[in-house]
């Protein structure tokens, strides 16, 4: 480590893999990391094909990519049952009787399955979704809290050919209501309720809600997790443990063509209504294998935590499909990280001997905020590597991870990707990339990253740009639900075959990419995106709401936090209690997380003499109180004193 002042921000660290850790590690130089991600660019066909004899397929693909920008086949002609490879394929590899999950519920329980297990209640659930008449293609929505059985529900779609579509337990009825009207869904797997922060999410209720507005759901399946009493409706709603009573714990998995879909994971963009993201089978099980095994450096001892919800892309490829093709131990914890204290997580490493830790950077910034008691008070010692993924993560941050929770001896991966990418895009090797607080570092195998400006030259080292992708890659996402045009637009119409990623970034002299954060109306808020124009057609579907402009404001611990300027019908004036009530508005339309932090009432908001909200002058405000940039396109000046003074309030 070379250090040159105690000003983390200001200096650049580096700190190189321990040579403990390389030793064992998959790829141990960054020598034999260059030559293999020389070849992954170069031989994409190459690379992939040694790399997918790691997977088991039905019938062997013919060819690896077919590739028409901005559509893409990845091992065509092949036939793969992605289920099996996550579960099946371990019963004659000798982890038959290896822990795949080991559960913590909030409340403290704990439960473990095996794989031999996992395949049982796997089968067992396939054979209720076949009962229950779910054919392959039909879209099932799961709708569950933080236990094993979201993770059985999603492996049992994958098995029989359905695509399934998670929505976050944080998400409102109206939200369920909209995806499922999307999607087309025939069937809702969901639960009583679940724990989070010791009391009960009312999981059940949410979906009765949302299915007052969406008929065409025919079957309902509700886990029992609380045993709270909730409404059974006849004829459509069954309980989860009734129907696997009346079925075989045998099903044999098929194959299906590695182009069939898998998931449909909604995600937040530029505009109001969120994007269907569509997952295919052969290439994104290859995207998430590879990722586990050379970034997490899986190894079969490894105990292997990610923090992260299954209603999110993390929770689909880092802890569903990712660590169990990989035949990894992993934990899964149902709670929330501070219940009943900040202690929770260090007690659950401590526990049982996590060796391999997954989180997001806005939850050590809260647990930093805590204080150094929390992990000074528990034996961290048996983790060897760290990660974080959803957001930048600033330098302190990045330090207090590294000695607090690593003990210094522990490297940490910084993975930059996002939910279309399937997959890690960008992040140090564990055993060989030299890290330094961040940066997410280089691109992944088979990742042709690139900075590039307004006209498609590549940026110079230090320069900031957009990060775009050049070449396409096994799990990347294949097209936006029902919705071609806007996935051709959203991602390929920047530059001619090139994914857009939506990001900023710059790369240095050492080729490390540094994230600096979306530049679309996209918000990071605890490392989850939300769009501005969701959270905008959320508050003028309130009555007394005329018009509405939300920005994002730099939050100490959520990285962003949501700032809401509204205007009113004329027969309305701000006061707290609307201000409070438009906040449960937002929570009631779209969840929780999306309620502002700051709802400021404004008489008018800054526009173009065209009508256009001029955003920029907004975060301007919010960040720094001031407007310095160029107002000359502005109609009214005095726009900007008045919204000075509602700031002030
Ligand atoms: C941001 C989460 C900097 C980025 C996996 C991206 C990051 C968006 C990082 C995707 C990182 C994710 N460094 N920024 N390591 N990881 N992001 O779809 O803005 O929920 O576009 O996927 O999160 O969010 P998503």
């Amino acid at each position: 480590m070379s250090k040159k002042s105690q000003n983390v921000a200001s200096v650049e660290l580096e700190f190189k893999p321990a040579r403990k850790f390389s030793k064992k590690a998959r790829i141990s130089s960054l020598a034999q990391y260059k030559q293999l991600h020389r070849e992954s660019i170069k031989k994409p066909a190459t690379f992939w094909a040694r790399e997918a004899k790691e997977l088991l397929w039905q019938k062997k693909w013919s060819k690896v990519l077919d590739w028409k920008a901005p559509n893409a086949k990845w091992f065509v002609g092949g036939k793969i049952n992605v289920c099996e490879n996550c579960v099946d394929s371990h019963l004659i590899n000798g982890r038959a009787n290896k822990a795949a999950i080991i559960w913590e519920g909030e409340p403290g329980e704990s439960r473990t399955l095996t794989y031999r297990q996992l395949h049982r209640e796997v089968c067992q659930f396939a054979n209720v979704l076949l009962a229950k008449g779910i054919k392959s293609k039909d879209r099932v929505l799961i709708y569950m809290p933080m236990v094993p059985e979201a993770a059985i529900a999603m492996l049992a779609c994958a098995r029989i050919g359905a695509v399934h579509s998670v929505v976050f337990g944080g998400f409102s009825a109206e939200s369920i209501a909209d995806r499922l009207e999307d999607c087309k869904a025939k069937a809702v797997i969901t639960s009583d309720g679940g724990y989070r922060r010791g009391s009960v999410v009312p999981l059940k209720a949410n979906v009765d809600e949302a299915l007052k507005k969406y008929k065409g759901v025919e079957t309902v399946i509700v886990y029992q997790r609380i045993g709270e009493k909730v409404t059974m409706k006849n004829g459509r709603d069954v309980y989860w443990h009734d129907e696997v009573a009346k079925v075989s714990d045998q099903h044999i998995a098929k194959g299906f063509d590695s182009e069939h879909p898998l998931f449909i994971l909604y995600t937040s963009g530029s505009t109001g209504k969120p994007k269907g993201i569509l997952h295919t089978s052969g290439g994104y099980l290859m995207g998430t294998y590879a990722t586990t095994k050379y970034i997490f450096d899986m190894q079969d001892d490894d105990v292997y935590w990610c923090t992260a919800d299954v209603g999110w892309i993390t929770g689909h490829s880092y802890i569903v499909y990712g660590p169990l093709a990989n035949g990894a131990t992993q934990v899964m914890y149902e709670g929330a990280p501070n219940f009943p204290d900040f202690g929770r997580f260090w007690d659950i490493v401590e526990k049982y001997k996590v060796s391999i830790f997954y989180t997001a950077p806005t939850a050590i910034r809260a647990f930093i905020k805590a204080g150094d008691q929390f992990p000074e008070a528990r034996d961290l010692s048996s983790l060897r590597l760290l990660g974080t993924v959803g957001e930048p993560i600033n330098p302190e941050a990045w330090m207090w991870y590294h000695k607090k929770i690593g003990g210094g001896r522990c490297p940490i991966v910084d993975t930059w990707w996002q939910t279309e990418t399937g997959a890690i895009m960008i992040s140090p090797l564990p055993g060989c990339t030299p890290t330094k607080p961040g940066t997410a570092t280089l691109p992944f195998f088979g990742v042709d990253a690139a900075i590039l400006d307004e006209t498609g030259q590549e940026c110079r080292a230090g320069e900031g740009g957009k990060l775009v992708i050049r070449q396409p890659w096994p799990s990347m996402l294949r097209s936006i639900y029902g919705d071609k045009k806007r996935y051709r637009d959203t991602y390929w119409s920047d530059y001619k075959g090139v994914y857009t990623a939506g990001d900023g970034a710059r790369k240095d002299k050492k080729g490390n990419f540094w994230i600096t954060g979306r530049l679309d109306d996209v918000l990071n808020v605890s490392g989850h995106r939300l769009g501005t124009a969701e959270v905008e057609s959320a508050l003028v579907s309130h009555d007394s709401v005329a018009e509405a402009a939300v920005v994002g404001r730099p939050h100490e611990i959520k990285g962003q936090g949501v700032v809401a300027f509204v205007s009113l019908k004329g027969k309305f004036t701000g006061s707290d209690d609307l201000n409070k009530e438009l906040r449960n508005h937002v929570g009631k339309v779209i969840g929780a997380i999306a309620k502002p932090d700051e709802i400021h009432f404004t008489t008018a908001l800054p526009k173009t003499r065209s009508g256009k909200i001029m955003r920029r002058l907004l975060k301007e405000l919010v960040a720094t109180g001031e407007v310095t940039g160029n107002v000359t396109t502005l109609e009214d000046v005095e726009v900007i004193k008045s919204l000075q003074e509602s700031l002030k309030k």
